[in-house]
């Protein structure tokens, strides 16, 4: 039979209302364009497990020669991915991962150490006296959710007077977190620190407590750092952030692979970690230019 040498692509992605998904979707599109023979299909499920499963149904019909998948939630993408999988169709995970090991690859960073980095800037940060601490976390049933909060307690722990006084969930958005960080204040008298499980979180919190005149009274961690004017590297140079950590989104490395599997058969490694940089104000101009930041 003759060689293939076109091939199809479908990226599905959990929420395109978030710059970072943006990010990662701009990612895949410009590293996909160097490569002529590839052709990306992109699926926006807008935060819904049901339009992500139909997303990915929908691509098996269009015979997709490879699947991209950043997941909105684990469990509810499990069997779709593994369907995917187990017709033959290569499967590179992103960011968010999936329930069990049917897949080709996963590509993402680490959200245990990105979180236990956050949970020791704090324990430093509030030093012996220590201090209360608002969590406001992600989706509850997304991956980087849990391990972003299991990676911070541990971090904490070397600061016995650091206690965590508040966590609530809002899923990875600022207006959310805006709404969920109003009656946090409201009950809260003393907060010294709330950290965001990514940046549009520690940002929405900001906004609740600056209209309640008490942004000077606590610090605010994120999580995304991505190098635009609205990203959280900016706004550790403009002071609302104290730290953020920069999560790579893997969309550059999701085609390098996809490369490797479709054109040259290669068996890639199961698993590609992404490395993080702690972003504060001694180092946030630099990384800003690093990372490509106009
Ligand atoms: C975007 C996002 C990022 C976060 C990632 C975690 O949807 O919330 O801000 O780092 O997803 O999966």
């Amino acid at each position: 039979p003759k060689k293939k040498t076109n091939f199809l692509i479908g990226m599905s992605q959990a929420n395109l209302g978030e710059p970072w998904r943006v990010a990662m979707n701009d990612q895949i599109a410009a590293a996909a364009s160097k490569h002529p023979e590839l052709k990306v299909v992109f699926a926006d499920a807008a935060q819904d497990n049901s339009k992500q499963i139909a997303d990915v149904e929908n691509f098996i019909q269009q015979k997709i020669d490879l699947l991209i998948i950043s997941p909105n939630e684990a469990k509810p993408l499990t069997a779709v991915v593994k369907k995917a999988y187990d017709s033959g169709i290569p499967v590179i995970v992103l960011d968010r991962k999936v329930e069990g090991d049917a897949y080709t690859q996963y590509i993402g960073g680490d959200n245990k150490l990105i979180g236990k980095k956050a949970g020791e800037f704090v324990a430093k940060l509030l030093g012996d006296k220590g201090g209360n601490v608002v969590e406001v976390k992600g989706l509850e049933g997304a991956t980087p959710q849990k391990e972003r909060h299991d990676g911070f307690m541990e971090g904490i722990k070397s600061n016995p007077n650091v206690k965590i006084i508040v966590s609530q969930n809002a899923d990875w958005l600022r207006d959310k977190a805006i709404t969920v960080m109003e009656s946090i204040l409201q009950a809260n008298k003393k907060i010294d620190v709330v950290y965001g499980h990514n940046d549009p979180a520690a940002e929405g919190a900001y906004i609740a407590a600056k209209n309640a005149k008490r942004e000077g009274e606590m610090k605010f961690i994120g999580i995304d750092a991505l190098p635009t004017l609205d990203g959280g590297i900016k706004a550790v140079i403009e002071g609302r952030l104290s730290a953020t950590y920069v999560y790579p989104t893997g969309g550059k490395e999701a085609i390098d692979n996809a490369i490797k599997i479709l054109k040259n058969g290669e068996k890639v490694e199961k698993s590609i970690t992404l490395d993080t940089v702690e972003v504060t104000k001694n180092n946030a101009a630099d990384v800003y230019k690093q990372f490509g930041g106009k």
